[in-house]
């Protein structure tokens, strides 16, 4: 659950922005729990098309599971040395029953109904 109230300015958001970098070395710190839950959180809430969300998102903080990634993932070492890795695993294939199922899930928990 995300615990802020979001008040700033667009110009405030574009300054953030522009101070935002991608992190690819550590500081051998364990992200909390807390934060790992707001981003996935976050998202979970991110626009994915009528959120159709055609992924799955592994957290992985076991030793061995990232160090067979980092061998199959150009030997990166951020790969080992961050605290939580996070895999997202597209979709390899689309049916009908997989979008309605989804579809039908995001109208369960938002109490819509499909039109006609
Ligand atoms: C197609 C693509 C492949 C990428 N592959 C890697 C990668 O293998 N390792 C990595 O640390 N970051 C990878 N990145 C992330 C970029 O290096 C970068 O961190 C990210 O796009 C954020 O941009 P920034 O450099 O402006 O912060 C990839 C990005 C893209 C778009």
């Amino acid at each position: 659950m995300l615990t802020f109230v979001l008040k700033i300015s667009t110009m405030d958001y574009i300054n953030l922005l522009n101070k935002r970098y991608a992190t690819k070395a550590m500081n051998g710190k364990v992200v909390p729990q807390e934060k790992i839950d707001d981003i996935l959180e976050a998202i979970r809430l991110a626009p994915t098309s009528s959120g159709l969300q055609p992924f799955e998102v592994f957290v992985i903080t076991d030793k061995e599971v990232k160090s067979k990634i980092k061998e199959i993932a150009w030997n990166q070492s951020q790969v080992t040395s961050c605290s939580h890795l996070l895999v997202f695993a597209a979709w390899d294939h689309y049916t009908e029953d997989r979008i309605n199922h989804m579809f039908d899930l995001t109208n369960e928990i938002r109490g819509f109904k499909n039109k006609g």
